[in-house]
């Protein structure tokens, strides 16, 4: 765990900036509802989700283990396997060459080979699961970037992959290297630099800094930074830890249960969590620039999703309950003051046809 994070709303490649400056959404993600089928009760790790990805900003989400943090990632990149089946939603793709728009959960396997490397690509949680381990680094660039530009040469594609794991701050001549000649955060630069070699539009990123040390996070994430900066690509980032992501993204989605529960910009999250569940979660990390403080974490554990709790998912849970949140599901609802699209949440306490006069008082 590391420590929590203010946020650094005057950073200058914060993403509401750059994306303004980008111009245009990436990415809308509507009603989308991923289910594991299994014979018995179907487990639905992603229900109903819905977002915008504006170009050249940086996403992050976060949630428990369990929450469908990476059921979301692999549905986004059509790459789930059975017994996951995507059974409701669109993901609408936005080429930035303004050609025409793409939803990823209907497109042809043609159309999403087209589109992967070039215009959308995923970094793992294990570099391990991206890097081919007997080929060398560089013969897995070049393999990627000839795929892509026929006309690119095997000398020119080597030393491209030179150029590019120098971004990650890997001397080039290591493009001669097999993966298991790295250490851990090599390889997790590595397949990062692979993520972006073919300049996607969107890179999605399921736990990639979990595997290494809190330093090699911080290197890693500002090469993310950096490289964001001058690319302009957009990223989805998932993670258990809010703390980093208060730091790195510029809007955060919190998931519980397989739902989007809340939806903002960091400072908004780190200031003003409307959640309960977001709150918790807030409260679950040390403060970095206050007074240490008794850390509360949330009481209970995620629910099992082949039986979902009826109701608001977080019922059982929430400290703030009252009549009526184990009968009706809340749904995300956007207030409006964010300048980014609107800090939205779920939750009764903010539904203004809803009045908590009686309150359950919580979880026994
Ligand atoms: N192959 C599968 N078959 C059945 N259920 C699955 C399968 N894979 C995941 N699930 C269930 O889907 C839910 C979401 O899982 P997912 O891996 O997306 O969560 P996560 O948020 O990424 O968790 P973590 O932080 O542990 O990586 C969990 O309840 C999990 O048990
Ligand atoms: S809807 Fe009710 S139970 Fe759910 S988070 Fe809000 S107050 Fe808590
Ligand atoms: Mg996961």
């Amino acid at each position: 765990m590391v420590a929590q994070f203010v946020p650094d709303t005057d950073r200058s490649d914060a993403g509401t900036t750059s994306a303004r400056e980008a111009g245009g959404d990436v990415l809308h993600v509507s009603g989308l509802t991923v289910e594991y089928v299994t014979g018995g009760d179907p487990v639905r790790a992603c229900a109903d989700v819905t977002f915008t990805l504006r170009r050249g900003e940086i996403l992050g989400v976060a949630g428990e283990s369990g929450s469908g943090k990476s059921t979301l990632i692999t549905a986004l990149t059509r790459l789930q396997r059975p017994p996951a089946v995507t059974t409701a939603g669109s993901i609408v793709f936005h080429p930035r060459d303004g050609g025409p728009a793409v939803d990823l959960v209907t497109a042809s396997p043609k159309t999403l080979r087209a589109l992967r490397w070039t215009s959308l690509s995923i970094v793992l949680q294990s570099a391990m699961d991206a890097l081919n381990p007997v080929m060398r680094l560089g013969a897995q660039f070049a393999d990627a970037l000839r795929t892509h530009d026929r006309t690119l040469s095997k000398d020119d594609a080597w030393a491209r992959a030179a150029e590019l794991l120098a971004t990650v701050g890997i001397s080039g001549d290591r493009a001669r290297s097999y993966p298991h000649e790295l250490s851990g955060g090599m390889r997790q630069r590595a397949s990062i630099a692979l993520a972006l070699a073919c300049g996607p539009e969107l890179v999605v990123m399921d736990e990639p800094t979990t595997a290494v040390d809190v330093v090699m996070q911080r290197q890693i994430l500002a090469q993310v930074l950096r490289l964001r900066r001058t690319l302009g690509f957009a990223v989805v980032f998932v993670t258990h830890d809010l703390s980093l992501l208060l730091e790195l993204a510029d809007r955060i989605a919190i998931m519980y249960a397989g739902r989007i529960v809340e939806l903002g910009t960091a400072r908004e999250l780190y200031d003003d969590p409307l959640h309960p569940y977001t709150r918790g979660l807030r409260d679950s990390f040390p403060p970095l620039h206050a007074p240490l403080t008794r850390l509360t974490g949330i009481p209970g554990t995620p629910p099992d999703l082949r039986r979902p709790p009826s109701g608001c998912p977080f019922h059982p849970r929430c400290p703030r309950r009252f009549e009526g949140c184990d009968a009706h599901l809340p749904e995300l609802v956007t207030s409006g003051r964010s300048d980014v699209g609107g800090h939205a949440v779920a939750c009764r306490l903010h539904d203004p046809t809803v009045r908590p006069e009686t309150t359950a008082g919580g979880p026994a």
